[in-house]
This record gives C-alpha cells, structure tokens and sequence, in this order.
C-alpha cells in the first residue's frame, strides 16, 4: 500500500480522537466526522437528548489507572473515579495537544459509507441541511455502541411516564415520584442509586442474579485489584473474585436480591459501592423480573402488583451503524465477527475502533487498535492472510463464556485483549 492515504474517520468520542491521532502519526490525510460540537462523544454531558448517555452525576467506572491513554495521561489531581465533566476535559485536552481540532468537521453526521466499484469509500454527509459526498482510501468506524436505546417489552400497556436512563439527564424530574427502574448493569444501579436521593420510592427490577462489585477493595480502585491477579488460570481467577465479593460484602440475598447463577464474568460486570447501602436503608426495594403493565401498575412475576409515576428502562443499547446498508453491515443481532474486533473478514480498509466490551476501560483498547490500523494503511503492518478463519474464532472462543444475551456480543478481557493487540504489532 502506499504511504498518504485519505481516512475517514467517523466520531470524536474517546475511540475517534486516538484513531485520528495514530493516523497522523503514520502521515496519513484524515477527516474527522462528528455530529456533536465537541469532542468526547459519551462524555459530553447535555440537558437535552444528545448522542451522550451520562447523567449530571456520573462518574466513570473503570478506575483512572486503567483509564488512560498510554501516550497522554489523566491530570494527577484528577480522582480514581473522575467525573464525566473532567472525563470530557481529558478528551478535549488530548485532541488539543495533538493538534486534532484542525482535522474535525463538527454538526456532521455521516449518513452513507459505501464502496465504489474502485474499492473507495464514498461518504455522505449532512451539515446543517448541506450534504456532500467525499471520497476516501480507508473508513475508521469510531460511532461508540451506547446510544440506540433498547427497551424492553411486556404485555399490556403502561400508563406512566416510560423512558430509557439514555434520556435521563437530571433528577430533579424524580422528586417525589413513585420509580421502578429495570436492569442489573451500571445504568440501573446508578440510576436507582440517585433517583432514591430524592424520589417517594425507588424499586429496582432484576431479571436475574447479577456480581454487584464495590468501586475499592483495600483502599484500592476493584479493577486494579483484579488487575493484579488476572495472571490466575481464568476458572481460578472467576473464583477467586466471587468469593472475594460474597466475603467483602455478603450475599445478594442478604439483601433481597437474586444470587448470580454463575461466577463472575458470566455478565458484564456492574461496579456500584451504593446500590446494597441505599437498600438497606429501605430507600430502594429489589422487585422481581415484570410479567406485564396494568394501567399504571406493574405486575412482578412473584405475583406482586405496584403502582409507579415512572419506568426507566435501564436494558441496554443496539450495536448501530446507520450508515451501511443494513444487508452489508448489521451487529445490532447476534454475532460480531471481526478480528481483533476490529478487521473485516473481507473488506481491508474497514477498520471498526471501540467496537468491544472490556471488563475495565475501552480507550486504551481503541488506542492499540488505532495503532494497527494507522501502521497497516502505512505498509508497516500486514493483517494475517486467514482473516475470516480467525474473525470466526473470535465469535466461538470469547474470553469469557457469558449468557447468551444481546449485551454479551462483543466482550473482551481487558488485560487479555491490550496483550493479543500488542502481539499483533509487534509481529514482523
Ligand atoms: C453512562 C455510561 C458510562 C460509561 N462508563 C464507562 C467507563 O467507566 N469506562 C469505559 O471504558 N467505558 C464506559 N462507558 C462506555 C463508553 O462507550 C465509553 O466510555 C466511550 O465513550 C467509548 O468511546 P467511543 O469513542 O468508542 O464512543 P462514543 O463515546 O459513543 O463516541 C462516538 C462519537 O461518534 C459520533 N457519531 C456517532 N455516529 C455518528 C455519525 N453517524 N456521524 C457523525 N458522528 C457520529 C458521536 O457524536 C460521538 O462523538 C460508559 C457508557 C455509558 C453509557
Ligand atoms: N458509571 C458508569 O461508568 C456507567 C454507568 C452506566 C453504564 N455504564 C456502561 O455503559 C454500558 C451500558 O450499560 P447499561 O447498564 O446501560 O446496559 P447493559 O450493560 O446492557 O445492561 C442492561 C441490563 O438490563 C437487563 N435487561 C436487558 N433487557 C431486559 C429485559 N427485556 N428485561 C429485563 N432486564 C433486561 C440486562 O440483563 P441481562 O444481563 O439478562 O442481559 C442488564 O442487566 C456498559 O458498558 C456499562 O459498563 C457505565
């Protein structure tokens, strides 16, 4: 390949920023599309429905040890858990200091990616009703995976007020409110955590058991901890981790809720230091999975009948990439077989940055795979030639055997992943 080559970046979340900086490392011409107005993508909080799906209260879960990209640090005043507000500083600093504003096209959304018949991709794109189509060697795919909101469905009809946590933005909304929030990962627990600061009553509905892990095990951040017996055989290290969380903070049951069914890792991990405080305090009460609405009351499946102002469907977010066709491109269902999570079985200048679900922080992950892909446009790396077999093999030898649910399609293990994308560059 030659060296210059013109790379379509899509999005300056976390992911976006570090593949635009790796490609101007390796000399390439880049455009950076993002229809936001500033860089940070998730991180870049806003009082109205915006691609963002933080709240005026969060805090990142995945310490800033491990949160960090490996050529820019975070503010050493900056805490173990930073705020979403010095979170999209972070970001807006990094793009600043590697001179990436230069290079981003604000208030445009990318509408169409497709190749031409000289394997090129052409990019459609709109800028306040303005659209224009650009031609480009290479597509960076950078459009992060926690904005399509997923709800659930029951029979019958709810008369409340229903939402999703994408579009919950301040609680003020919940003051004094009857609230059932839906879900056993980080969206429902933080939710439930700060909607029953100032609400009447706060329920919280799990469909099963799930590992609720504290932010800090022995003065230190949990997934530093983890960090430092993930050289244990994996059986040995899931054990070891549920009976170091049944031992710090008892069972689940002793707090009314379901036991998980199996040991840590079978699902994506909720990190909450408050959500067992506030339930024993009597400020939030475990409800049962929802067999169907009634009007303006929920019937739980253990037969219990309660009437709510508010539902907040905490059920996760749709891989989406609108901008294929979906007969092209589709990972909103079942399988994502891409290659480091990132290579296409068959296109070679599709590179997807972000697309995976650590136990621990996504960034450094997007950094290592901005690296591959800038060195490969740069001829300075060639993808393996059995592409497809090992695209394959990363769908039916996942790190972790999860349950089978829609949010468990793209998992990685933090430590395991950096290690096989590290391999990857380093080989000759
Ligand atoms: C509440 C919440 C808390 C989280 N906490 C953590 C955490 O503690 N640690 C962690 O690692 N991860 C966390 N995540 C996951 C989150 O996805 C990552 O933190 C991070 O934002 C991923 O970066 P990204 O750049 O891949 O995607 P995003 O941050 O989603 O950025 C994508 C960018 O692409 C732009 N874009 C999308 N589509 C288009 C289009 N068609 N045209 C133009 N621009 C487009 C968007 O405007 C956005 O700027 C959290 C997620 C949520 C919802
Ligand atoms: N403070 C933070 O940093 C923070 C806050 C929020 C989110 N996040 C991150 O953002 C990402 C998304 O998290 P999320 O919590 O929004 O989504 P999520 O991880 O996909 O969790 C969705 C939850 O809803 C449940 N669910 C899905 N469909 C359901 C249904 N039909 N009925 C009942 N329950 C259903 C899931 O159960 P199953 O397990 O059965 O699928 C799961 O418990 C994650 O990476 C998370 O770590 C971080």
């Amino acid at each position: 390949m030659n060296s210059k080559k013109r790379v379509c970046v899509i999005g300056a979340g976390p992911s976006g920023i570090t593949a635009a900086k790796n490609l101007l490392d390796e000399g390439m011409e880049i455009v950076v599309y993002d229809y936001g107005k500033e860089v940070g993508g998730n991180w870049v909080f806003s009082d109205s429905i915006s691609h963002s799906s933080v709240f005026e209260t969060t805090h990142i879960i995945s310490s800033k040890a491990l949160s960090q990209y490996e050529d820019f640090s975070m503010p050493k005043d900056y805490p173990d858990y930073p705020s979403h507000k010095q979170l999209a500083e972070y970001f807006q600093h990094y793009a600043k200091h590697f001179k990436l504003y230069e290079h981003i096209q604000f208030n445009t959304l990318v509408e169409k990616c497709e190749l031409n018949s000289s394997n090129k991709w052409e990019v459609t794109t709109s800028c306040e009703g303005v659209k224009k189509k650009e031609t480009f060697d290479a597509l960076a795919v950078c459009n992060g995976h926690h904005w399509r909101p997923r709800y659930p469905e029951y029979s019958g009809s709810f008369t409340g007020k229903m939402m999703h946590s994408h579009d919950v933005k301040r609680f003020a909304d919940f003051t004094d409110k009857r609230v059932l929030v839906v879900g056993g990962g980080n969206s429902a627990c933080d939710v439930a955590v700060e909607s029953s600061r100032v609400s009447q009553q706060t329920d919280i509905s799990w469909r099963r058991g799930y590992w609720v892990i504290p932010k800090f095990f022995f003065g230190k951040p949990s997934d530093t901890v983890g960090g430092i017996l993930r050289f244990l055989p994996s059986v040995i290290w899931r054990k070891s981790t549920s009976l170091m969380i049944k031992i710090w903070q008892g069972k689940n049951s002793s707090y009314g809720l379901p036991e998980p069914e199996a040991d840590f890792g079978f699902h994506h991990p909720t990190v909450n230091s408050e959500l067992f405080y506030f339930i024993r305090h009597g400020k939030i009460k475990p409800r049962a999975d929802i067999d169907h609405y009634e009007g303006s009351k929920v019937v739980f499946k253990d037969g219990s009948k309660v009437e709510y102002d508010i539902i907040v469907a905490c059920t996760g977010y749709y891989i989406s990439h609108p901008f294929f066709d979906s007969k092209f491109i589709d990972y909103s269902k079942g399988e994502v077989p891409l290659y480091l999570r990132m290579l296409h079985p068959e296109i070679d200048n599709l590179y997807f940055i972000g697309l995976f679900q650590p136990l621990g922080c996504i960034w450094p992950g997007s950094e290592l795979q901005s690296r591959i892909m800038a060195r490969e446009l740069a001829g300075k790396w060639k993808r393996p030639e059995n592409i497809a077999e090992l695209s394959h093999r990363e769908v039916t030898k996942p790190d972790f055997n999860q349950i089978k649910t829609p949010r468990h399609t793209i998992t990685v293990n933090y430590h395991a992943f950096r290690k096989r994308l590290l391999k990857e560059l380093n080989r000759k």
